[in-house]
């Protein structure tokens, strides 16, 4: 069971693996926008992944446009709804706030 560290809290879940990082940081209750439920359409779930990038699914094309859309993307952005992780830990920082 990947461990799941959000910044800049600090805070860690236990998170399954194949479980998208949006749905382990609400079952953690967390607070992440998430205004399209998960479809890839608001780009408000958008995430910096600082650890454990290569663990997670590969980034769709449908994340990808999307990404292009939103403000402030870098190198370690991701939709949170749209990574899937894998067995290893990863720490993300949250860039929305509700
Ligand atoms: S929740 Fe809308 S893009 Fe992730």
């Amino acid at each position: 069971m990947p461990v799941l560290t959000i910044q800049p809290s600090g805070k860690t879940l236990q998170a399954a693996a194949g479980s998208s990082i949006l749905t382990a940081l609400l079952a953690g209750g967390e607070a992440i926008a998430h205004k399209c439920d998960g479809k890839a359409e608001c780009g408000s779930c958008h995430i910096f992944v600082q650890e454990g990038r290569k663990s997670l699914s590969k980034i769709q094309r449908v994340e990808n446009e999307k990404l292009d859309a939103v403000v402030g993307v870098g190198s370690k952005s991701r939709l949170a709804c749209q990574a899937m992780l894998g067995n290893e830990d990863v720490t993300v920082e949250v860039l929305s706030f509700v």
